[in-house]
């Protein structure tokens, strides 16, 4: 697997969006630059919804305004309906992504709506962005199984990521936002769902609560998946994902790709003094087994 990989970094929205603390905008900034300066273009920088639901996201216009004189960046926003693309373009968005969901329970506790309500409020947001000339990702929660109704099948990931590419999503992400999947079901739902849906043109959008998305990954890699969502430092999780813990860590995807010899352009030093500098920010350690593990190597070096 000698080749490239494109990590999305969701770390300042999947990985703040349910910390206690509040992270400044200054911060939030700060966060995103250092990961900028570590090789990771393409960064999920905030949120338009609503401030009542996710109040850690408030501030995303000011966020994205900031970051974006970084011309080599590429930021992408959610947005969940039609106001939040008018804020979203209003702060210059050229990337956003809508979030739907591959069951009911999830889509109801997250969106306050039925999945197929949710593709309604999508349409007109895909179309309006579209024709502003912007690009819109399409992400798919719930791929492996749903805190409310426990297992998914593949055919409802199918059904919704068919009509997310058909509407003209350059990109679906396939979460298990719950982190239950296991390598088999990882490789069995790529199966399906590249049948509707390129593979050059999905991602995989782990969340590690049960310690398997490297494993799943590495499954997804041998399907040949080659973008993967991470978040520096294994932030992450879901108010409306019970139990969920974060994402896979930017820093194990890193250093599970470097050993097998492909390549992501990610420097790891600068990454881990990003993963460090918003884990003492939020005040706990990086739950990334890499970044411990480097961290423990220099203060024995020390
Ligand atoms: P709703 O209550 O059905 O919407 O919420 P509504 O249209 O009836 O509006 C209710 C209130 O929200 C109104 O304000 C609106 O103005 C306001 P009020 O009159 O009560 O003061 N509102 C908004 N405010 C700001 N921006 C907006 C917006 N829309 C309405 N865009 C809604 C529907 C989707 C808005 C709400 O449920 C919401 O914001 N949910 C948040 C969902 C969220 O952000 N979840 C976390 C991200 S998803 C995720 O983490 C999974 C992912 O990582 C992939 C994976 O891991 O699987 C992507
Ligand atoms: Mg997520």
């Amino acid at each position: 697997m000698s080749d490239q990989v494109r990590i999305v970094e969701v770390g300042p929205r999947d990985g703040l969006q349910n910390e206690k603390a509040q992270v400044t905008v200054d911060a939030r900034v700060a966060f995103i630059e250092a990961l900028l300066a570590a090789g990771l273009h393409t960064v999920e920088v905030g949120a338009f919804v609503s401030p009542k639901a996710i109040p850690q996201m408030v501030g995303s216009d000011e966020v994205l305004r900031r970051v974006s004189r970084h011309a080599g960046g590429e930021f992408h926003v959610l947005v969940p309906n039609e106001k939040g693309y008018e804020a979203a373009r209003a702060a210059g968005a050229k990337v956003i992504a809508v979030f739907g969901s591959a069951s009911e329970g999830f889509s109801r506790a997250n969106i306050n709506c039925s999945v197929a309500e949710s593709i309604e409020r999508f349409k007109p947001v895909i179309a309006r962005a579209r024709a502003d000339g912007l690009k819109v990702r399409g992400y798919v929660s719930c791929v492996l199984g749903c805190p409310y109704d426990g297992e998914v099948k593949p055919k409802a990931v199918v059904d919704v990521a068919r009509v997310l590419w058909d509407l003209g999503c350059y990109e679906v992400s396939l979460g298990d936002t719950i982190g239950v999947g296991t390598p088999t079901k990882a490789r069995e739902l790529l199966r399906a769902v590249t049948g509707h849906v390129p593979m050059a043109n999905l991602s995989m959008h782990f969340h590690d609560t049960y310690g398997q998305a490297l494993s799943n990954l590495y499954a997804g890699m041998e399907e040949g998946c080659r973008v993967i969502d991470s978040a520096a430092g294994g932030l992450g999780g879901c108010p409306y994902a019970p139990g969920a813990t974060g994402n896979v860590a930017t820093e194990d995807v890193v250093y599970m790709l470097d050993g097998m010899g492909v390549a992501t352009g990610v420097d790891m030093t600068k990454l881990l003094r990003a993963t460090n500098e918003i884990s003492k920010l939020i005040g706990r350690p990086p739950v990334s087994r890499v970044a411990a593990a480097l961290n423990a190597k220099q203060r024995a070096n020390r």
